[in-house]
């Protein structure tokens, strides 16, 4: 009996020092002192020892129990451990290693366009309006003295969502909805995205950003539009610039024009940017028209206007020289992050 169960305990303790995996020991631990082990089949035998020995062999079985038990122990102590070695060395942060670069953002030439012409206006006391995309055929034609039929209306292709509603085609608009408020003198700058149904080239893009700007007050003149717009010139291109008004035609005010500011990349010799030109052309403006005033409720006998719409992407492709609208929209961050 007792070479027997020494038999069992060095198979068994081979058997655990041979294996190379947790699982494995469990196995052996089954096989030996499970319920069907050889080490619980030699309990089941106590029956034919003779009673005196019974004492004697039981503690043998539990002397070999638990020799084979602590060395299963020491056994899964040891691959735990090592298993745990493993994880932290694959784990391992080497904190010598650079930090991940944070890229810091910044703004679209847009914006930094559109707030340069903000802080202009702010400055000279105009506040910052907006007004809604989706808009009426009124605010946007009708109200503005385009009526149905006139010209003017094909000039700007429509994106219309049904007879009465458009995506508006010019920032316009909302000097309607301001002279409809009624609040007296007005002073306003709005910008805001259009949207016209052309195709996309270096200078049309379906949807672009324009700025309006109206003042309304008693006395208003041509000369106040004139020194307005050139200040703003000024200042957003350059204490040296000069303006140039020519006359135009807009439904909405009377008599209206155009300004060009002299190339500030030649002074007005005439050069690629310019196209030989010495001058270009910058935005839209005239005396707010006597009926767009009575359609609004203005009597234009005690008030008088003017207004101006610029095309913001123009101002942003001028002031940074870049000469294909559809760079803006792209959002290659590699031109991007040169501004
Ligand atoms: N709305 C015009 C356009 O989109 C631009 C414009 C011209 C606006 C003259 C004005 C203005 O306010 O007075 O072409």
């Amino acid at each position: 009996m007792k070479e027997k169960l020494e038999k069992i305990v060095s198979d068994a303790l081979e058997q655990i020092n041979t294996s190379e995996k947790l699982d494995k020991l469990n196995d052996i631990k089954t096989a030996f002192l499970g319920k069907k082990g050889e080490l619980t089949a030699v309990l089941k035998g106590m029956k034919d020892v003779a009673p005196e020995d019974r004492p004697k062999v039981g503690q043998m079985v539990n002397d070999a129990r638990q020799k084979i038990e602590e060395v299963l122990d020491e056994k899964r102590i040891s691959f735990e451990r090592a298993l745990r070695e493993e994880k932290m060395k694959s784990e391992t942060i080497d904190v010598t290693l650079p930090g991940r670069k944070l890229r810091r953002g910044h703004l679209h030439p847009n914006t930094i366009a559109l707030e340069e012409v903000e802080k202009i206006f702010v400055g000279m006391g105009y506040e910052v309006v907006s007004g809604p995309e989706i808009e009426y055929d009124y605010y946007n034609f009708e109200a503005l003295n385009i009526p149905e039929g006139h010209p003017a209306k094909d000039e700007q292709d429509t994106f219309y969502i049904n007879d009465k509603i458009l995506l508006r085609t010019q920032t316009s608009s909302v000097q309607v909805h301001m002279m409809e408020q009624g609040k007296l003198p007005i002073r306003m700058i709005s910008p805001g995205r259009v949207f016209r149904s052309d195709d996309v080239d270096a200078t049309h893009s379906p949807s672009f950003h324009q700025i309006e700007g109206m003042v309304i007050d008693k006395n208003i003149t041509f000369a106040d539009l004139k020194g307005t717009l050139e200040l703003f010139a000024r200042k957003l291109f350059g204490a040296d610039t000069k303006v140039k008004f020519r006359p135009h035609h807009f439904p909405f005010t009377e008599p209206s024009a155009e300004m060009d500011v002299s190339c500030f990349k030649c002074g007005g010799k005439g050069c690629r940017f310019c196209k030989g030109e010495g001058w270009i052309e910058i935005l839209g403006c005239g005396m707010v028209h006597p009926h767009v005033f009575e359609m609004s409720g203005i009597d234009p006998n005690e008030y008088t206007g003017f207004a101006f719409g610029v095309g913001l992407e123009r101002i942003a492709l001028l002031k940074y020289e870049i000469d294909d609208m559809r760079l803006l929209y792209e959002n290659d961050i590699r031109f991007l992050n040169q501004f």
